[in-house]
């Protein structure tokens, strides 16, 4: 058979071809083979395959996939670690969720999962090279970096996410990154030193100044033997909602105006200067509860104790370190409309903390003498001049959780308690997931929400949508 030439054709059919290909990544010879081919394959009767003039764009224009129009589209780049596995998961999450998906694989990502197995599973190719003849064609790099609603990058590491902050573009997924214009997600994956590196934090921090959005990294056990701490990728679950928060359409804003405040962590409550008393509380529920009450629109402060968690998007953030500090800068935020306390305060502190480090001395133990710290809920849900509209308290507890509950509710004057079970077995504290129940009072009457076992995202949202039901502003 003849080979094939092109060269014949006059410029409108030449253009017309050339971004036909394009748009299902093809050569212009493979797509002039297509239609031949089409073509002998047709019926006697069918229309003639070649285009005649340059056709009409598509309001959403495809690349290569002609059951993806209509779909929001999300190019998936994939970062070279050991993270890599998850993000062939994430493509299948992503589709579940009705996205079309097409992936970008860097060098180093295609040492751990194969480009082949990345576009089996998407909805075409994957992409690997800058110079790849095939979508280089009309700059194909600039196109894949348009052609998309949404670039999500898991894993991402330390390395990529340097490249990304200094702007470089020297394989196809930099460049890719440097030419977009439309919203980008990180999800870092990395040992949690490299995460606690001093480089990789303010790579991250200037990303974040540029608008990218990042989801976690979350803590947990690291690939390495033995190795544990902040650095584990987001699950693939977890990064297919926040793909699809931020590709639907802006939401309402149902507390848009609502001053709330948030407490959230532990307190630590000094000994001395190196020595203090703390428990095991995260921080991640309250954390959760600002984030989502920022993104629907409220005005949020968020008073922190000391937790390993990054500050939520729009809010907030006042770090804090004893009770005494966290009820100092509560009551400088009154007034505010609403309150949450989801710290867990420490109920006692050393009233002889020692000024300077205490000494093992043949004498014996130090004795530590505690008194009560103050009681932040209680106090700001008695107030008599600017109480806020609804105070909302927590109760954990590893027993008679209702009862235990109500009693708070009845006790500290707050309006709602938000009750969870906290024994070791339910592996809630310091945990993603949470079990609650909602009490909320009417007078005398106590009323009980049981929800059932959510991710603390999901509990953040739901509560959110009750305070902005109760509130009069039901979500749309
Ligand atoms: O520790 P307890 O179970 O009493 O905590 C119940 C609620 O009271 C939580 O919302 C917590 O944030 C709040 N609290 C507080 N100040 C304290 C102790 C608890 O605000 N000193």
């Amino acid at each position: 058979m003849a080979s094939l030439t092109v060269r014949k054709l006059d410029d409108a059919l030449k253009a017309s071809l050339r971004l036909r290909a394009a748009r299902n990544g093809r050569s212009v010879e493979d797509e002039v083979r297509m239609i031949l081919r089409d073509a002998a394959e047709a019926p006697a009767a069918a229309p003639p395959a070649l285009p005649t003039a340059p056709p009409v764009p598509a309001a959403r224009p495809q690349y290569g996939d002609r059951a993806g129009a209509g779909r929001p589209r999300v190019t998936l780049i994939i970062g070279g670690g050991i993270a890599a596995y998850k993000a062939l998961d994430l493509i299948r999450r992503l589709k579940d969720r009705g996205l079309h998906v097409r992936c970008v694989m860097t060098r180093a990502a295609q040492q751990f999962v194969a480009p082949l197995t990345a576009g089996a599973l998407a909805d075409e190719r994957c992409y690997t090279d800058l110079f790849d003849p095939q979508s280089e064609f009309d700059a194909g790099h600039i196109r894949l970096a348009r052609d998309t609603d949404l670039i999500v990058i898991a894993p991402a590491t330390a390395d990529l996410m340097a490249k990304m902050a200094q702007g470089h573009a020297d394989d196809l997924a930099t460049a890719i990154l440097l030419a977009t214009n439309r919203p980008v997600l990180l999800a870092p994956a990395m040992n949690p030193l490299m995460w606690a590196n001093a480089a990789t934090k303010r790579n991250v921090a200037q990303l974040i100044r540029d608008g990218v959005h990042v989801i976690g990294p979350n803590s947990g056990e690291m690939a390495e033997a033995n190795e544990a701490g902040v650095g584990r990728m987001s699950e693939p679950l977890e990064i297919a909602a926040a793909a699809d928060a931020l590709l639907r359409p802006p939401q309402a804003r149902p507390l848009a105006g609502t001053t709330i405040l948030v407490t959230a962590g532990p307190t630590h409550e000094p000994i001395d200067p190196v020595r203090y008393i703390a428990n095991r509380s995260s921080g991640k529920q309250g954390f959760a509860i600002a984030a989502a009450a920022a993104q629907a629109g409220a005005e949020v402060t968020l008073v922190s104790g000391p937790v390993d968690l990054a500050d939520p998007p729009g809010v907030r953030v006042i770090r804090v370190e004893s009770a005494r500090d966290m009820l100092a800068q509560v009551e400088t935020m009154l007034p505010v409309n609403i309150a949450i306390f989801a710290a867990a305060v420490a109920d006692w502190r050393v009233a002889n903390a020692g000024e300077q480090k205490i000494k093992k001395t043949a004498q014996g133990m130090p004795q530590l003498a505690l008194v009560e710290n103050p009681d932040i809920l209680a106090t700001v849900s008695k107030l008599t001049h600017n109480r806020p509209l609804l105070v909302i308290g927590f109760a954990a507890e590893t027993e008679h959780l209702i009862d235990n509950a109500t009693a708070k509710l009845r006790r500290k004057g707050c309006d709602w308690i938000v009750a969870n079970d906290v024994s070791p077995a339910t592996g809630v504290m310091g945990g993603d997931r949470n079990t609650v129940h909602v009490l909320t009072r009417d007078h005398e009457d106590v009323a009980i929400d049981s929800w059932p076992v959510m991710t603390k995202d999901e509990v953040a949202t739901a509560l959110v949508a009750k305070i902005a039901a109760a509130t009069g502003h039901p979500p749309a």
